[in-house]
């Protein structure tokens, strides 16, 4: 007899930057094994493309576009989403901007606002908006996004590199303070994936270029990443709190 004890069934997952890149394929693995999907992103189209591409896979998704950065729109639209679902159980910090190569120097206010606001300001508001449910329920899955560059540094893209670190932190305390509630916490930190993001932000040149640092060769697949993140979010890891895991090829071993 088997066990499918990566099932999300009767879960509902909420998951920031859904519309495309890494946020669309965790919606897409989860929505496949059994949770119904909210589906957050700046870029409503795409987002709505998600959730029905979820409820194709016959669960319940809805579409929620906003901009996170907005916080008073992106926590009200969170209750509202939350109350058609009736719950949410699992929630990944997932929205990010690429972080253009820019000395400390070129980094101004906006720029710097622009990076932490989404990666760490809506991330953390987004936990105060559900945390009061999954405290009621005694059951809770919040998974940050992190970044390999969070362990390894960056070469001139400092803002994101703390950005990156900043949301492990949140993952200290939040797993510490959320514990006794059955709520996990965790990280993932990916290696470099080619999504528009970093095709954007590197181009394919720095990308090749990059693939060579790699121990296993390559760069890894956004499926690979969210099976890991959809494993967290699984009852496999109900113990499993205040940890982060990089599926990255073998690039930080002699960082850990
Ligand atoms: N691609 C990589 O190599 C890599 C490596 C490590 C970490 N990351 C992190 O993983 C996450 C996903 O990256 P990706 O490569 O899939 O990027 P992506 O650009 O393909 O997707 C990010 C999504 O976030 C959305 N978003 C951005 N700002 C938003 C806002 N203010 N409100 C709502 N949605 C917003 C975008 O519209 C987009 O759909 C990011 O946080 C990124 O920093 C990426």
């Amino acid at each position: 007899m088997t066990r499918d004890t990566l099932s999300l069934d009767g879960r509902v997952a909420m998951i920031t930057g859904a519309a495309r890149g890494m946020g669309r394929e965790h919606a897409l693995l989860m929505a496949e094994r059994g949770a119904d999907i909210i589906v957050n992103d700046l870029n409503a189209d795409a987002a709505e493309e998600t959730a029905e591409e979820c409820r194709a896979l016959g669960r319940k998704a809805t579409a929620m576009a906003c901009d996170n950065t907005d916080i008073e729109r992106f926590v009200a639209l969170i209750g509202e989403h939350e109350a058609e679902h009736g719950r949410v159980d699992i929630l990944v910090n997932n929205a990010g901007i690429q972080g253009n190569k820019l000395s400390i120097e070129e980094i101004d206010e906006k720029i710097w606002h622009a990076m932490t606001d989404i990666k760490m300001k809506a991330s953390f508001f987004a936990v105060r908006a559900l945390v009061p449910g999954m405290k009621a329920r005694k059951y809770g899955k919040i998974i940050n996004t992190s970044s390999i560059f969070a362990m390894e540094g960056s070469f001139s893209m400092s803002h994101y590199t703390g950005a990156a670190s900043g949301v492990l932190g949140y993952v200290k305390g939040w797993a510490r303070e959320l514990a006794p509630w059955n709520i996990c916490v965790n990280a993932v930190a990916p290696g470099t994936v080619a999504t528009e993001l970093t095709i954007n932000s590197m181009g394919w040149d720095v990308i090749k270029d990059f693939e060579k640092t790699v121990p296993m060769g390559r760069l890894a697949d956004k499926k690979e990443i969210a099976y890991a993140v959809a494993w967290l979010a699984s009852p496999e890891t109900d113990f499993l709190t205040g940890q982060l895991i990089s599926p990255n090829g073998g690039q930080t071993i002699v960082g850990i």
